[in-house]
């Protein structure tokens, strides 16, 4: 019998999300807490098995079609079509909260059916197979998240779709507070891609002025200068109200986690909803800021050290 294991993790954009669809650079950290398991075993008959799903082919392009099509291409590939296999996803990645979940999916079932077929395979080859999905699941994907949820360490996304780590010579922390409300990834995308059709030039320049905030802030990192990494973060929020994503409840956790000592704080993946990442110079501040956070009704809260 046959079997094969592939994981990833979720990831938290630190600056340049949405923008990042328009070619403009981002920053994004992997949450190497949060992670996704995926086992495919052969089988006399196919069975899709998740926390949320359990189901033939057939079921599942009817409920999760990104994932649908990452698995035909994939037995396509292997010449296989019609090969019958049991895949079973265990995910502690909260799904629609801005998380990467979709991507740590498609990484973590790409890496197990290479893991299957006992195929060596590059990053590149992980990273094209799982962008089927995304490129489904988001309508129109930068390809960032993939990246993320396959990184050690915080990344900077640059504009030819290429990813970098970044060393950070600095302690530092960032918190994760999940709002409770479900992120909708696709519909702000669509939202953000019909503001902009609808006004160009002022959608535009917001976009310049978000790439130009991710370029300072692979600067400030790098320099281990977390102040004005976090000025970068909130500076960065107010655009992304601008384009329309944030809410009033993310605002509101927002400011909680400024008054509790965050350096900065935003938004983070998506929005519309889903979760809020804020950052912290120390372990201390970082607890106390989680604590706020889920005093103030985050549904689930997380530190993670970058
Ligand atoms: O909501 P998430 O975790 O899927 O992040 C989306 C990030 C966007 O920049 C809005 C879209 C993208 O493809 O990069």
């Amino acid at each position: 019998m046959n079997f094969g294991f592939g994981q990833s993790h979720a990831k938290a954009h630190l600056l340049g999300e949405h923008s990042v669809v328009y070619g403009y650079p981002a920053i994004i950290a992997p949450l190497l807490s949060l992670n996704c398991k995926a086992e495919v075993i052969s089988s006399d008959q196919t069975l899709i098995e998740t926390d949320n799903f359990s189901g033939t082919m057939y079921q599942l392009n009817y409920r999760f079609s990104g994932i649908y099509s990452l698995l035909t291409e994939l037995l396509k590939f292997f010449q296989q079509p019609d090969l019958s296999f049991k895949l079973h996803i265990k995910s502690n990645v909260p799904s629609k909260k801005g998380l990467g979940s979709s991507a740590a999916y498609s990484v973590a079932i790409t890496k197990a059916f290479f893991d299957f077929f006992d195929y060596q395979y590059s990053d590149e080859e992980v990273y094209n197979f799982s962008q089927i999905a995304e490129n489904k699941n988001h309508g129109k994907s930068s390809g960032g998240d993939t990246y993320a949820v396959m990184a050690d360490g915080p990344i900077f996304f640059d504009s030819s779709k290429d990813a970098t780590i970044l060393k950070l010579d600095t302690e530092a922390y960032i918190v994760i507070a999940d709002s409770g409300t479900a992120g909708l990834t696709s519909q702000a995308v669509k939202l953000v891609a019909d503001n902009y059709h609808r006004d160009p030039k002022k959608y535009g320049s917001y976009f310049k002025e978000m790439g130009a905030i991710a370029e300072s802030g692979r600067e400030e990192i790098i320099a281990g200068d977390l102040v004005d990494f976090g000025d970068l973060m909130t500076r960065n929020q107010k655009l992304l109200a601008q384009l329309g994503v944030s809410t009033p409840y993310l605002e509101r956790l927002i400011k909680i986690a400024i008054k509790n000592g965050a350096l900065g704080a935003k938004l983070t993946g998506g929005g519309l909803g889903g979760s809020i990442v804020a950052l912290a110079s120390d372990k201390e501040t970082a607890n106390q800021i989680k604590s706020a956070l889920s005093q103030s009704g985050a549904t689930g809260s997380w530190i993670s050290k970058i």
